[in-house]
């Protein structure tokens, strides 16, 4: 016999629990790693930077870093916006984001940055015009060359625009 309707709702609500934000904690680190990139994970302990992580119970989904120091325009920084590509376009990276947003805004700031790839990254393009970041009036800039994440080279050929968002 086929489920009735208001069961049927009712177990796809139960499907789909809330994701949630969290700073990353130091006993999460080895947790974590095991499945998102962490980037810059040296960064944030040597500068004390944060990394927010997103929940779907105890599984990680993605993660955002906000360096609030030696950033290109002197602002807190949001980087390493990452999603695992099977829970994209759910909106974790726009809580992601506005987490980070809410942090900043903590510390008494009222503006907040980031750069994004100029072409080659549209997906990012789109989603920080959505939450209402805008060109922060900067010439691009060039990066070109070897950086090292976590101590592992990686090339980089890319021309980024910073953008800013008021909060
Ligand atoms: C870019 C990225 C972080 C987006 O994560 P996400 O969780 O899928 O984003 P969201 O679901 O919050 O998307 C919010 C909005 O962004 C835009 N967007 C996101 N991905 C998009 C895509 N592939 N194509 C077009 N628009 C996209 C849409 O407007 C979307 O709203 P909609 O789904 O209602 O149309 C993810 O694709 C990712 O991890 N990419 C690899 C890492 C990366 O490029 N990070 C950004 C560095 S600057």
């Amino acid at each position: 016999m086929s489920p009735e309707p208001d069961r049927l709702s009712l177990d796809r609500v139960r499907l789909r629990p809330v994701v949630s934000v969290t700073e990353l904690l130091p006993g999460q680190v080895t947790r974590v790693d095991g499945v998102l990139p962490l980037s810059r994970l040296c960064q944030q302990v040597e500068d004390r930077s944060t990394y927010l992580i997103a929940w779907e119970l105890d599984q990680p989904l993605g993660h955002a870093h906000i360096a609030w120091s030696g950033t290109h325009l002197r602002l807190p920084e949001i980087q390493d916006v990452f999603v695992l590509p099977k829970q994209r376009r759910r909106g974790i990276a726009t809580r992601l984001t506005q987490t980070a947003e809410e942090k900043v805004r903590e510390r008494g700031w009222t503006r907040v940055s980031l750069s994004v790839s100029k072409e080659g990254n549209p997906a990012a393009r789109f989603l920080y015009t959505k939450l209402g970041y805008v060109d922060a009036g900067i010439d691009p800039v060039i990066v070109f060359g070897t950086i090292l994440l976590r101590g592992r080279p990686f090339a980089v050929d890319d021309t980024l625009i910073y953008l800013i968002k008021a909060l």
